[in-house]
């Protein structure tokens, strides 16, 4: 169904990016009208978004004549601002109304979503984050800035989120899946989930692993059980506290090793609809684990070699499977700047042809264990098509969302 969006743009050099983003909601299908603040003209004119929707732009109240600005905020079904500056969300958050777009949000009673762009330091400042902090409270939905380089040639966290994150975001909220609608969006269907990290032998006391806790993998069973779906984790080496927070319908394999969640997986292949891949599987395992302990000789100070050998690429075997799901879902655990990994995750989405591919940045307080998490998702061309961060539970019903999505059983 057709719906009516609001873009507002404010001044920031990322304005041009919110043309993939309104080109982005117009292919949805919805009605598009852009109000750029004057200032923001100077960076994309108003008869770029004119040519863009095929509506007209105005910037000021009174621009249009008449009570043109209430008009349109009573039809909108969603304001979305980006980029939005920290001038901007300042006003916002004051209820000045000093043009059409500030006019316009005080006058609506749509959701609205704000998506920031700006220096580092006017992002981390005490006065912007209270603003947004206030925003939120009343019920604003900010899409985080994310690090990496910005316009001023400087380095640090104030980039505008990608557009097709923000356009996922925004259909998100319309067809309200955050809330009721991919609440049984997954009903009869069939998933099969690896979660933790594979435990390969040295000897019988000994093994190569790494530091998945399993969590997410775990948030995404609750996800998809809570969306109506028939769920079996294959889960390797998870603590007891954390498969326990699991909701009793939920069939729980263990498989410590790669050899172990392979043989689980391909076994199940022909009776599974969705594939999600989150486990950490070792590339490498010893040759041949030892029978018995290694023990150290007293009298020498040589260490063993343990040769290696590399383990199957259980996500590259299930997409070339006969029986290959309906919809397969690879992470990428991967380390470096935003840029550096997203490159990483595109190489990667294109190797493991998975449908999705969600590029997890880790190390540094990222990524593993119990702490929040961030994921963009690619598709299998390596095109960005999402972003979900936030609480592991969060990010797993976002990519349940998108699953669904991709499945048609939610629609947009
Ligand atoms: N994976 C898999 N089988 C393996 C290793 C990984 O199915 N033997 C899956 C993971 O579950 C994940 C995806 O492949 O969904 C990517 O895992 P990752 O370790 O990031 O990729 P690798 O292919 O191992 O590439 P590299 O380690 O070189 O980055």
């Amino acid at each position: 169904m057709s719906r009516t969006i609001i873009v507002g743009v404010t001044a920031g050099i990322a304005a041009y990016k919110a043309a993939s983003l309104v080109r982005e909601l117009i292919k949805a299908g919805h009605d598009v009208h852009i109000v750029p603040t004057p200032a923001s003209t100077q960076f994309i004119g108003t008869a770029t978004w004119e040519g863009l929707t095929g509506n007209p732009v105005h910037t000021g109240v009174f621009d249009a004549g008449g009570a043109d600005h209430i008009e349109l905020a009573r039809r909108a079904d969603l304001i979305v601002v980006a980029p939005a500056t920290a001038d901007f969300i300042a006003r916002t958050r004051a209820g000045i109304a000093d043009d059409l777009l500030t006019t316009t949000i005080l006058a609506s009673s749509c959701p609205v979503i704000i998506a920031p762009a700006m220096h580092t330091q006017m992002w981390l400042s005490q006065a912007t984050q209270d603003n947004v902090e206030t925003l939120k409270s009343r019920g604003v939905i900010f899409i985080a800035p994310e690090d990496g380089a910005l316009g001023s040639g400087d380095f640090g966290v104030g980039r505008m989120a990608a557009p097709q994150a923000i356009a996922w975001r925004a259909l998100n909220v319309l067809t309200g899946s955050a809330g009721n609608e991919s609440d049984l969006a997954l009903t009869g269907c069939r998933v099969l989930i690896t979660a933790g990290g594979t435990r390969e032998p040295i000897d019988p006391v000994r093994f190569i692993g790494n530091s998945s806790s399993g969590r997410q993998g775990v948030a995404l069973a609750r996800a998809a059980s809570d969306a109506g779906a028939n769920v079996t984790l294959i889960a390797s080496n998870i603590d007891a506290s954390i498969l326990n927070e699991l909701p009793s319908g939920i069939s729980i394999v263990s498989a410590p090793s790669a050899a172990e969640v392979e043989k689980s997986v391909m076994e199940r292949l022909n009776h599974i609809d969705v594939v999600i891949m989150a486990a950490a599987i070792a590339d490498f395992r010893p040759k041949a684990a030892h029978d018995s302990k290694i023990k150290k000789d007293p009298l020498s100070t040589e260490a063993p070699t343990i040769a290696l050998e590399q383990t199957t690429d259980i996500l590259a075997a299930v997409a070339q499977s006969s029986d290959r799901p309906s919809v397969l879902v690879g992470f990428a655990a991967e380390t470096g700047t935003l840029d550096e990994v997203l490159e990483l995750g595109r190489q990667k989405a294109l190797r493991k042809n998975a449908d999705l591919l969600a590029v997890n940045r880790v190390g540094h307080g990222h990524g593993f264990g119990d702490v929040d998490n961030s994921v963009y998702v690619l598709d299998h061309l390596g095109k960005m098509v999402g972003q979900a961060s936030g609480t592991k539970s969060i990010v797993a019903q976002e990519l349940i969302s998108m699953i669904a999505l991709r499945l048609g059983t939610i629609a947009r």
